[in-house]
Parts: C-alpha cells; sequence; structure tokens
C-alpha cells in the first residue's frame, strides 16, 4: 500500500510517501519547522499545506507526540495543551480532506523498527527509546505493541524526570558534552531496564547517528543499537499503522 506517513516532532515536521510492504520511501522527505506555538489551528494548517505540497489524496499515517487513545490525543508534554482531548485524527481528517490514522510517533518510529528494522524478528521484550525534543518510548513483546508506554515522564532517583534529564533537546540547550548527556542517557536506560527488563533496546532519533559518541557511557545490560531507519522510523511507522488500521477495517 502507498500511504503518507507524516510525523510531527516537536521541533519538526517530516513527511513521505510510504511503500508499506518494504518501508521504502517514494518520495524524498520533506521537512518543516513545527509552527509556535503548536496548537490543533496552527498544526492543522501545517499538515494542509503538506499534504497540498504532495498532491496527496490517500490515507494518511500520522505519529504524533502524545499519548494517543483511539484516535484522541490525551498528554501534550511539547505541544499545545489545548490538544489534550481532542479527536485528532478526526480533526486532521477534517483540516486535510485525506483519511487521517494516529498513533504515538515512538510508537510509530518503533513499528517501523520492528517491522523492518533493528527490531526485525527480535523475540521477547524490545524498548525502543526516541530521543528528540521529548523522550518517546515504544514497548513490544514478542512484536506486539503496548501502546503509549509514556516511559520518558519516569520519575529518576534523583528526582529529575527523565525527559527533562537526558532528551536532545536538554543535550542541546545545556551545551552538554557527550560524555556528560551519555551518562544520562544511561541513567535513564537503567532505571528503564529495572522497569521492564527488555531483551533490546533500539534507540531512534537524530542522535541515533551519533550513537558511537556516547555509546563508552552506556552501562545497561541490555544490548543497546541505534534504530535502522534512524530518524525516519516516524514516518515509515506511521504509514504502517496506518495500513494496518485499513486491514482491520477491511
Ligand atoms: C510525549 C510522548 C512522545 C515523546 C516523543 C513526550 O513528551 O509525552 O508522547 O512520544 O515526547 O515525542
Amino acid at each position: 500500500m502507498q500511504i503518507l506517513g507524516i510525523d510531527v516532532g516537536g521541533s519538526g515536521i517530516k513527511a513521505a510517501l510510504v511503500e508499506t510492504a518494504d518501508g521504502s520511501l517514494l518520495t524524498e522527505r520533506i521537512r518543516i519547522e513545527t509552527p509556535r506555538p503548536a496548537t490543533p489551528q496552527s498544526v492543522g494548517k501545517a499538515l494542509q499545506g503538506l499534504v497540498r505540497q504532495m498532491d496527496w489524496k490517500g490515507p494518511v499515517g500520522l505519529g504524533f507526540p502524545a499519548a494517543i487513545q483511539h484516535g484522541i490525543a490525551r498528554t501534550a508534554a511539547n505541544i499545545d495543551k489545548s490538544f489534550i482531548g481532542l479527536p485528532v485524527a478526526d480533526y486532521f481528517s477534517e483540516q486535510t480532506g485525506c483519511e487521517v490514522y494516529a498513533a504515538n510517533d515512538a510508537d510509530a518510529a518503533g513499528l517501523a523498527e520492528m517491522h523492518f528494522g533493528a527490531g526485525q524478528g527480535v523475540p521477547g521484550v524490545v524498548l525502543i527509546v526516541t530521543i528528540g525534543t521529548g523522550l518517546g518510548t515504544a514497548l513490544f513483546t514478542d512484536g506486539h505493541l503496548l501502546p503509549n508506554a509514556e516511559l520518558g515522564h519516569v520519575l529518576l532517583d534523583n528526582g529529575r524526570e527523565a525527559e527533562r534529564y537526558a532528551s536532545e533537546a536538554v543535550r542541546v540547550a545545556k551545551k552538554l558534552k557527550w560524555k556528560e548527556w551519555g551518562k544520562r542517557l544511561d541513567h535513564c536506560l537503567e532505571t528503564l531496564e529495572r522497569l521492564h527488563w527488555p531483551d533490546l533496546m533500539v534507540l531512534g532519533g537524530g542522535v541515533s547517528k551519533k550513537l558511537e559518541k556516547f555509546a563508552p557511557m552506556i552501562s545497561v545490560r541490555t544490548p543497546v543499537v541505534a534504530a535502522k531507519f534512524l530518524n525516519q522510523a516516524g514516518v515509515v511507522g506511521a504509514a504502517l499503522f496506518a495500513e494496518s488500521r485499513i486491514r482491520r477495517s477491511g
């Protein structure tokens, strides 16, 4: 199936047409800045513009940076609070004129990695951690997703919220050296390890390209690998999510 995958992040919105049979991109990936403030109106306009630019009228898979329960946003850590309670899938369907299927952005990235990437065929528990403006997480057991694992908001034993301690946004804002930031990330991963005992951790987001810079600081016993789709996992996974919903509704 060909589906437009859109990944709404705290700082950028990325889109590409995806072939869901193999997760390949059929067009160049487009990136625009996430509007500030990121309200339903401003994000809706941005998505409308993207869909028009790509001349797309088919289904859209949307990865969105919030817990998404049956199409409804339940949280809003890095977007405007007015998203909370909004049926985002229906709202963006209206705004774009396309059928939109929405999932949490980290869950979407995880789907791409489990289908065609670093988690493909991995049995047991796989934890995906996407590192960006926020710290997104997705949990899979034997390839099945447990949706909306909001583990980026876990409190560490130093009293800090994981996301506010070790996200990419924090690394940049505080100008942390890779070593310093790597230690912080390790602290988060260690906490998640103790909570979920995963068999594999997959790190996604922009910094996954730089894993070798902070790998020496990672001390968890779980094997840690970079996402195969790096920063594109969200776009590909959003399309895969939409495909699964379309097939389910028959
Ligand atoms: C949000 C998650 C999201 C993550 C990455 C967090 O602040 O609560 O829903 O997956 O950021 O965007």
